[in-house]
């Protein structure tokens, strides 16, 4: 490797879930600190970080084309760095394969980046995927600039081991992040304009501490510690397991005002057979009473979910009980995934794959009844009057968009501000949106 002069300019570029999506916007804010400045719009930076995602299909092929195409004006290579999950499961291959890459760095190491940096400018490739003890969000710069939702990750990892997945093997064990240092990230978020803070974890309702006295807390102690920061509007979480959801989390929705009512709890099959081939360890019917309870709680909740079709042995009759799950919960939004094998994960080498064909036909089928009652969950909303958060101009003069409570996008018209909330009536409802008319704006 050629030593090569210091980046002036970095680019961040992430794949994969809103934990990827924070963890590329602390990797930035520790490039800022060490005085290398956002690329210019359309032109290739100094130090290009490559945030990527392994959860799914040919993540790995990706990356090394993205690295294949990357070029400064100049014909040279940017300083390449390789983070996220493929980083971690793959590192020393990826160092093997690639020469243009000079640091790799998994996601629990990732605040070593800026003296991997200063090596990889005196030439010297570097790969860190350890999973250090030491606190990695400790080492990390206090939060700058963020839009008006914020993200806040407060647990990492994943000890379910669901047998198609690589979570656990890419971020590791679970671990929560202590009360006190969240408690003041996210006043730094409010400080720095977040009205909206989205707790993240991959398995966030897992989340345990203990509060300033000693006492043990669960996700909703913290949660209704957030609510009484004063300028913070609203809260919500995500991803959460069906097995550890707690009586208080539950409860929490129907006492915390600032909580909204959305609910994303991943349910990935309805059939009991494969639920228990995939290491679930819920059922369809201990899934539907869960909802039941949130419902309980809090009637107008929205519920999404996410879902895997064909995986390895789902028969059609398995397949349709997908269908009627979803029949049952009547979603406002869910994503659903064919099955990827993915190396190393005890699903991948299961019996009787399904063809891509098969899995084909059942995604569309599984997305067409997601899709109408996500329409009809959006055409029920229509004569509701709701507080938008403006999160950024719409493509139209005048035309802002922002968030309602159910998480659903919302156009409207009208003089307003990135950051205000914005009570509206909605007016008329799209598959993917609604638009609403202004009643009465108040900056925040
Ligand atoms: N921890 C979360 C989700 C993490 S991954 C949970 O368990 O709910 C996000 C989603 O990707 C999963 O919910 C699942 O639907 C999907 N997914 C994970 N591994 C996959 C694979 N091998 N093939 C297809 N989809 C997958
Ligand atoms: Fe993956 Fe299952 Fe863990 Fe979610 S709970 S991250 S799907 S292993
Ligand atoms: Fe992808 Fe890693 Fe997130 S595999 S979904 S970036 S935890």
């Amino acid at each position: 490797m050629r030593q090569s002069n210091p980046p002036k300019t970095y680019r961040v570029k992430s794949f994969g879930c809103q934990m990827n999506v924070y963890d590329g916007e602390r990797m930035a804010e520790m490039l800022g600190a060490k005085g290398i400045t956002p690329a210019p719009e359309g032109e290739e930076a100094d130090l290009v970080v490559l945030n990527t995602c392994h959860i799914r299909e040919k993540a790995a092929e990706k990356v090394y084309s993205d690295i294949g195409r990357l070029k400064k004006p100049d014909g040279s290579k940017p300083l390449i760095a390789v983070a996220g999950c493929v980083a971690q499961a793959e590192g020393e291959e990826i160092m093997a394969r690639a020469p243009a890459v000079s640091m790799v760095v998994g996601p629990q190491a990732y605040h070593r980046l800026p003296e991997m940096i200063d090596k990889a400018v005196a030439g010297e490739r570097a790969t860190d995927t350890d999973m250090p003890e030491d606190a990695k969000f400790a080492a990390l710069p206090k939060r700058r600039k963020v839009g008006p939702s914020a993200f806040l990750t407060i647990q990492e990892g994943c000890d379910k081991f669901c047998t198609y997945c690589v979570v656990p093997y890419t971020r590791g064990a679970e671990i929560s992040r202590p009360y006190s240092e969240l408690l003041r990230e996210a006043e730094g978020l409010v400080e720095c304009g977040a009205r909206e803070i989205t707790l993240l974890g991959q398995n966030v309702n897992a989340w345990t501490g203990e509060d300033d006295k000693g006492r043990d807390v669960g996700m909703d102690g913290l949660v209704k510690a957030l609510a009484d920061l004063p300028d913070l509007q609203r809260i919500r979480y995500t991803t959460s397991h069906p097995n550890d959801m707690t009586d208080g989390i539950i409860a929490m929705h129907g006492e915390v005002d600032k909580l909204m009512p959305y609910l994303h709890l991943p349910v990935q099959s309805g059939s009991d057979r494969v639920l228990k081939a995939m290491n679930r360890s819920h059922t369809a019917d201990s899934y539907l009473k869960l909802l039941e309870r949130f419902r309980a709680v809090r009637p107008d909740i929205a519920l999404s979910g996410d879902f895997i079709v064909g995986f390895p042995g789902e028969s059609e009759a398995e397949f349709e009980e997908t269908l009627q799950l979803v029949d049952a919960v009547r979603y406002s939004q869910a994503f659903s995934f064919k099955y990827s094998p993915r190396p190393g994960t005890p699903a991948a080498t299961m019996e009787d794959q399904i063809a891509l064909e098969v899995m084909d036909e059942r995604l569309q089928r599984l997305q067409s009844a997601l899709n109408r009652d996500q329409y009809a969950f959006n055409q029920a909303s229509v004569g509701k009057t709701c507080d938008i958060l403006v999160e950024r101009k719409g493509k139209l003069a005048g035309q802002w968009l922002g968030k309602s409570p159910w998480l659903q996008s919302v156009f409207f018209e009208g003089d307003s501000a990135i950051g205000d909330m914005v009570r509206v009536e909605l007016d008329e409802a799209g598959p993917n949106s609604l638009k609403g008319r202004v009643l009465e704006s108040a900056t925040s």
